[in-house]
């Protein structure tokens, strides 16, 4: 299911995640993601200002869009329908959670949304398979095991494919993009928090852009 989407990730391998609200901020930041070479971003709905921030972030994902109709835009954080439905709105390609949520996955599938939610254990796995889903978030990646527990996911799940996030980071990405059951990794470390609070928006460029050089040599 949702294989298109699921399609233009593996493309774009590399997801660079990012906590963000104002809207200048970031098509700043799409700009440095896509000077650096990536093709997709990640907004997550996460913020400390209640409602008006969730309304703020669907408002990124639009303008990001909109100004940029090239990158993939997901909504990251979806951890309900309500959210689903904001980034649904908002035009997002595809939408991610943290973990696995019968219900959203129910209102996502009987809505057609790309959605990917996040697993990290085979019990989840199996749920998944069982409403057609074979492209899944695994979070958080490097404290369940990494790479290893990538390995041994494979044997019993052949049909399944992951996008591990939640502790990659320049050192240790390349080495699960070589992993077969990987289709592409997300993670902050090309946007942290501080280089965007502080607009270093040249910085974010070009840790995108070590991240895409290697990449490139290896996959
Ligand atoms: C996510 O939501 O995918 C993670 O918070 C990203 O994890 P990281 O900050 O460890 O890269």
């Amino acid at each position: 299911m949702f294989e298109k989407a699921a399609e233009k990730i593996k493309n774009a391998k590399i997801i660079p995640v990012a906590k963000i609200q104002e809207k200048k901020d970031a098509i700043e930041l799409a700009r440095a993601i896509t000077n650096g070479g990536m093709k997709a971003v990640e907004i997550t709905f996460r913020t400390n200002d209640g409602e008006t921030g969730l309304e703020k972030i669907a408002g990124c994902i639009e303008s990001i869009k909109k100004e940029f109709p090239h990158i993939l835009v997901g909504a990251g954080t979806v951890i309900n329908a309500n959210l689903a439905q904001k980034a649904q709105n908002a035009g997002a390609d595809f939408l991610v959670s943290p973990g696995f949520n019968p219900k959203t996955v129910k209102w996502c599938v009987e809505h057609e949304i790309s959605f990917f939610p996040g697993v990290c254990t085979p019990g989840e796995i199996e749920q998944a398979i069982e409403v057609g889903l074979n492209f899944l978030k695994l979070f958080p990646a490097e404290v369940m095991g990494g790479t290893k527990f990538l390995k041994s996911l494979a044997g019993p799940f052949p049909q399944t494919v992951f996008i591990p996030t939640g502790g990659i980071n320049a050192e240790n990405f390349s080495s699960y993009l070589s992993c077969k059951n990987v289709g592409a990794v997300g993670g902050s470390w090309m946007c942290p928090e501080n280089l965007i609070k502080e607009k270093k928006w040249q910085e974010i460029e070009n840790l995108c852009k070590k991240a895409n050089f290697p990449c490139i040599k290896n996959c």
